[in-house]
């Protein structure tokens, strides 16, 4: 209809020339796959970073109307967004941070490796992006299965010749959220007090959560042991069961994210002491990728910490989990290399 469309088009108001210059100190991030159920709520928290003053949203459908709604938020982040491959470059140049929530979620009865076909050529296209517009950032992987995609990622920065390890950062901190929560649970503390080392990897037996070395200390049953850590190994599962095909975690995600995101900007900022789980290139056993705990500095993960001392339950874990770990990781590396 002729006058609806005039009325719409009355209601687009012009962009006026900003008077002010230069924008607020900060960081500057982009979110690759920021219309997704993850990418959504990571928006908003990520506007809410006093650390960040520029967020760079991309994604291929419907990043347009997640900007303009992020935008309105009173926050100092300027938010900008980029739709579909020919604006991938603009979504990236001058970035600090890359996080990447893009790819597609579990099903029921699906397991994360499920997700290797689809997932890893979208790791691939968007790192390559990175490779060529922003090769000093650091890159915060969350795209299933992150055992893989992140060998993948590696790769990709090799052939391109950028490929800094200390860079390139796998998330699992959803299951140190989880392991601390249901870790709480158990034992009539706050989450907010406790801390549960987890590492290995992202998915099933390669989670291992070192209930040995929770803080503050504390002892387990044997039963406890054995609830929590299939609990933890199968959080994701749990949720993916929950919402019934409507998808996987996506707000504790989110929230993980940020909380990740905001160690990452510290670490850049020069803060000492920020110490936290990742899925990084590491030395700690002879798999070439490992999450345990790392220190985050002015150029990523600086230091990657040892295991610590395990107990019997724990080594037998970490052998269960050094198998899988070790044939996804091959998997990613082979997809680049082949
Ligand atoms: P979703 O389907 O809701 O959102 C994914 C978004 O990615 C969509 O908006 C989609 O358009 C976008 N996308 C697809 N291809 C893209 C491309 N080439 N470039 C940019 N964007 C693209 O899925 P979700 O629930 O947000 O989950 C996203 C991923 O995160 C999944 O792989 C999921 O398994 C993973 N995940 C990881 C963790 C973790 O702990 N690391 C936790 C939860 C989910
Ligand atoms: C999670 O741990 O919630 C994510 O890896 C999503 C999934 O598929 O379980």
């Amino acid at each position: 209809h002729p006058q609806n469309s005039q009325m719409e088009e009355s209601c687009v108001l012009k962009p006026l020339e900003c008077r002010a210059k230069g924008g607020a100190p900060g960081f500057k991030v982009a979110i690759l796959g920021a219309a997704g159920g993850i990418g959504q709520p990571l928006a908003m928290l990520m506007k809410m970073n006093p650390l960040v003053s520029v967020l760079h949203l991309y994604d291929v459908v419907n990043a347009p109307g997640v900007t303009a709604d992020i935008s309105h938020m009173d926050t100092g982040a300027v938010v900008r967004g980029f739709l579909g491959q020919p604006q991938l470059e603009g979504a990236l140049t001058g970035m600090d941070l890359v996080v990447i929530p893009a790819g597609v979620p579990r099903k029921p009865g699906m397991t994360r490796d499920d997700l290797f076909n689809i997932n890893a050529g979208i790791v691939r296209t968007l790192c390559e992006g990175i490779a060529k517009c922003c090769p000093n950032a650091i890159v915060n992987l969350i795209s299933n299965p992150v055992n893989s995609t992140v060998p993948i990622a590696a790769e990709v920065f090799k052939k391109a010749g950028t490929y800094d390890p200390k860079r390139l950062l796998g998330v699992t901190m959803l299951d140190v959220v989880r392991a601390n929560t249901f870790v709480a649970e158990v034992l009539g503390l706050d989450p907010r007090e406790v801390d549960v080392p987890v590492v290995g990897g992202h998915a099933g037996v390669t989670i291992l959560p070192l209930l040995s070395q929770v803080k503050p200390p504390c002892s387990f049953t044997k039963e406890e042991v054995e609830y929590l850590t299939k609990r933890i190994q199968d959080g994701g599962t749990e949720v993916v069961q929950a919402k019934a095909g409507a998808g996987s975690a996506t707000l504790s995600m989110a929230y993980a994210a940020v909380k990740f995101a905001d160690a990452c900007l510290r670490g850049l900022r020069g803060d000492a002491g920020v110490i936290e789980c990742a899925f990084v290139a590491s030395e700690v056993t002879e798999l070439p990728f490992f999450a345990t705990k790392v220190r985050l500095g002015r150029s990523g993960a600086e230091e990657v910490y040892q295991l610590g001392p395990l107990n019997e339950y724990e080594r037998i874990g970490l052998e269960h989990a050094k198998k899988e770990l070790g044939e996804s990781i091959q998997k990613g590396i082979s997809f680049i290399k082949k």
